[in-house]
Formats: C-alpha cells, sequence, structure tokens
C-alpha cells in the first residue's frame, strides 16, 4: 500500500507573548472572562515586518531538521493559510523561495482553521497520485493582522504561528504494520460563509478587512460537525474511538475541544489541547499542537492519532494517521 508516512514535525512562534493581562489594559475585557469563556491564557503576537511566509519558512527549517532532510528532498510545499503575506503570489511560493527550493511546486489552500487538514488530505492526494514524492505541509497565519483590536469579542481569541510536517512516500509492504496517512474526510457547507468571515477582499471591498463571528451560532455548530466527521474518519478505517491514542483537534476554544471529546467518549489525557498558551492560530493550530506532543514524547511511533479541524465556510475535517 502506497502510504504518506510522516518523517518530521516542526514549529515556529513569534517572540513576542500577549498575556489577557496585557489586552485588559486596552479593551474592556479580563483574564477570567477569557480564562473561563474560551481557556485562553496569553497568545503569540508577530512583529511588524514579520510576515506569514517568514513564520512558515521558520516552521519548515525546523521540520526538515526534525525529518534530517534538507529542503533539496521536497517535491512540495502546500501552506494552508487565510493571511498569506499579499494577495497573489501564494505564501507557498514565496516559502519556497525562502528555503531556496528552485524545483517542484508549491501552493496555498484556503480553508481557514480547517486548512491544515484540508492541506494533509491534499498532499496526501499528490503523494498517492505519485505527483509528488515528499511535501512539507504546513500551517501558517499572522491571524493578529486580521483582528479589530478594539472588538473584545474576536480580538482575545486569536494569536499567530506556524507548524509543519514532512511527508513522504512510503511503500508499506504486505505484512508490515501499517503507518502514514490512513484516511481523510473533509466536509464544507458555505451557507454558513457569514457566521464567520472577515468583511473585505481583493473582489469587494478591495480592503483586508476584520474579522466577525457569531460566536455563540459558531459553538452550536462546532461540536455536532467536529464529531461527525471524527466518527466518518475512523469509520473508513475500519476503526473506532477506542482505537484513538491522541486527539489532536483544532485549538479554538477549550470548551469546544472539551465539548467534542466528552461527546467522543475520549478520555481527557488522550486530548491534545494547547490554546491555553497559543491561543487560536487558525490553520497553524493543529501542526503547533501536534509539535507540541510530538516535541514532548506524548505521540509515539504507532500510535493512532486523529486530526481534526473545523472553520469559516463552515469548512471541516479530520485525518487519521498512524505515526
Ligand atoms: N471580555 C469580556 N466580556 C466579553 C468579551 C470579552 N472578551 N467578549 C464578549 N463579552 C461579553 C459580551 O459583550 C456579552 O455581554 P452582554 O451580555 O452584556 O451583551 C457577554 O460577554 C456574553 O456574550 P456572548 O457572545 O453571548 O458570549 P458567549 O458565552 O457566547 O461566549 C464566545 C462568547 C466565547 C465567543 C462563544 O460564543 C464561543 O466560544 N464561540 C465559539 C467561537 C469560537 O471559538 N470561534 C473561534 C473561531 S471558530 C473556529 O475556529 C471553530
Amino acid at each position: 500500500t502506497i502510504r504518506s508516512v510522516i518523517r518530521g514535525v516542526g514549529s515556529y512562534l513569534p517572540a513576542k507573548v500577549v498575556t489577557n493581562a496585557e489586552l485588559a489594559k486596552t479593551v474592556d475585557t479580563s483574564d477570567e472572562w477569557i480564562q473561563q469563556r474560551v481557556g485562553i491564557k496569553e497568545r503569540h503576537i508577530a512583529a511588524d515586518g514579520e510576515f506569514t511566509s517568514d513564520l512558515a519558512a521558520e516552521a519548515a527549517r525546523s521540520a526538515l531538521a526534525n525529518a534530517g532532510m534538507t529542503i533539496e528532498d521536497i517535491d512540495l510545499i502546500v501552506v494552508a493559510t487565510t493571511t498569506p503575506d499579499y494577495t497573489f503570489p501564494s505564501a507557498a511560493t514565496l516559502v519556497q523561495m525562502k528555503l531556496g527550493m528552485h524545483h517542484g511546486f508549491a501552493f496555498d489552500i484556503q480553508a481557514v482553521c480547517s486548512g491544515f487538514v484540508y492541506a494533509v488530505a491534499t498532499a496526501d492526494n499528490y503523494i498517492k497520485s505519485g505527483m509528488a514524492r515528499r511535501a512539507l505541509v504546513i500551517g501558517a497565519e499572522t491571524f493578529s493582522r486580521l483582528l479589530d483590536w478594539t472588538d473584545r469579542t474576536t480580538c482575545v481569541l486569536f494569536g499567530d504561528g506556524a507548524g509543519a510536517i514532512v511527508m513522504e512516500r512510503v511503500d508499506v509492504a504486505e505484512g508490515e504494520p501499517d503507518r502514514g496517512v490512513l484516511t481523510s474526510a473533509l466536509r464544507s457547507d458555505g451557507r454558513h460563509w457569514d457566521k464567520l468571515y472577515v468583511d473585505g477582499g481583493p473582489s469587494t471591498t478591495g480592503t483586508t478587512g476584520h474579522v466577525h463571528m457569531q460566536g455563540p451560532e459558531v459553538f452550536r455548530h462546532a461540536v455536532g460537525k467536529i464529531t461527525d466527521v471524527v466518527y466518518a474518519t475512523l469509520e473508513q478505517a475500519g476503526y473506532t474511538v477506542d482505537d484513538l491514542d491522541w486527539f489532536v483537534p483544532h485549538q479554538a476554544n477549550k470548551r469546544i475541544i472539551d465539548g467534542a471529546g466528552a461527546k467522543l467518549g475520549l478520555p481527557a489525557e488522550k486530548v491534545v489541547t494547547t490554546v491555553d498558551i497559543h491561543a487560536n492560530t487558525s490553520a497553524a493550530s493543529v501542526p503547533l499542537a501536534l509539535s507540541v506532543a510530538v516535541g514532548d514524547g506524548r505521540i509515539k511511533a504507532g500510535d493512532l492519532v486523529m486530526l481534526e479541524a473545523m472553520g469559516g465556510g463552515f469548512t471541516w475535517g479530520a485525518s487519521l494517521i498512524r505515526w
């Protein structure tokens, strides 16, 4: 069986950390409100002049080092982002340039917070079809640049960062233990577009715009959609929730993560949570959480890992990986 095996994981977080208490100096909010409603304590914020492709390139370098590879080994770069440096070209081609890769191909994926799961599924299909052999799959965001810093209902929720993995084509022989991406499921429903969106863009206002969110509506849809797609993904691969070693969800909100974990019947110890220290970094949140759990030794070779995300669109999806 041809599989896309995960060879390395890496991440990058901007140096600047902003705590809830610091935010409370400029917007009418409190550490207590934020921690209680969403479980966030602090977030990283990119410096002036630090762009999404810079964060992405740093995360990519760290994933390549972790894989023991160089950029010469890579023939595909996929960047999941909602906050590219420019309207065009893609952040992925800028990352390609910054890493000194002059072969292969690179492109962005836009599925907001679900972007990394979409990117894993996409790269997996390019690898399985034979169009690529080794892919750098990156989730990177400077989401802080889409925020209205006077709107307390949104500005407290997000942060900046990047995470990356290296995926490699491997022919897993009969009788060998299976590994790599086993299956993925992607979903979207554009009827919900205005429940979570940015009111700008090249074709509408010609400005970048700011995040608008119907928070309670997003919350209402999140847990059900997440659990549905997780069950569908497990069923596709012939597994059940009990087989999972780790659940690595999109880190939007501790209450959504806890709600989905409880509905799935997953013990809390199997759920990787980093929303407290990263906040919601959109497409970067899943690979950032992955790199924490791989880095501290929780996720090990042979473990069955479910990645999951849901975001604007709505888009949602899950990917089941034998590590
Ligand atoms: N600090 C203090 N008070 C606040 C803040 C804040 N930062 N933000 C809102 N409030 C106030 C509101 O103004 C409101 O006050 P009022 O009752 O006087 O009008 C009160 O808190 C309650 O507001 P609600 O919006 O009803 O609060 P709710 O309990 O629904 O919590 C929240 C809001 C946390 C956003 C919740 O709806 C939620 O978690 N939604 C999910 C959204 C999410 O996680 N989005 C992330 C992106 S989506 C994704 O990635 C899946």
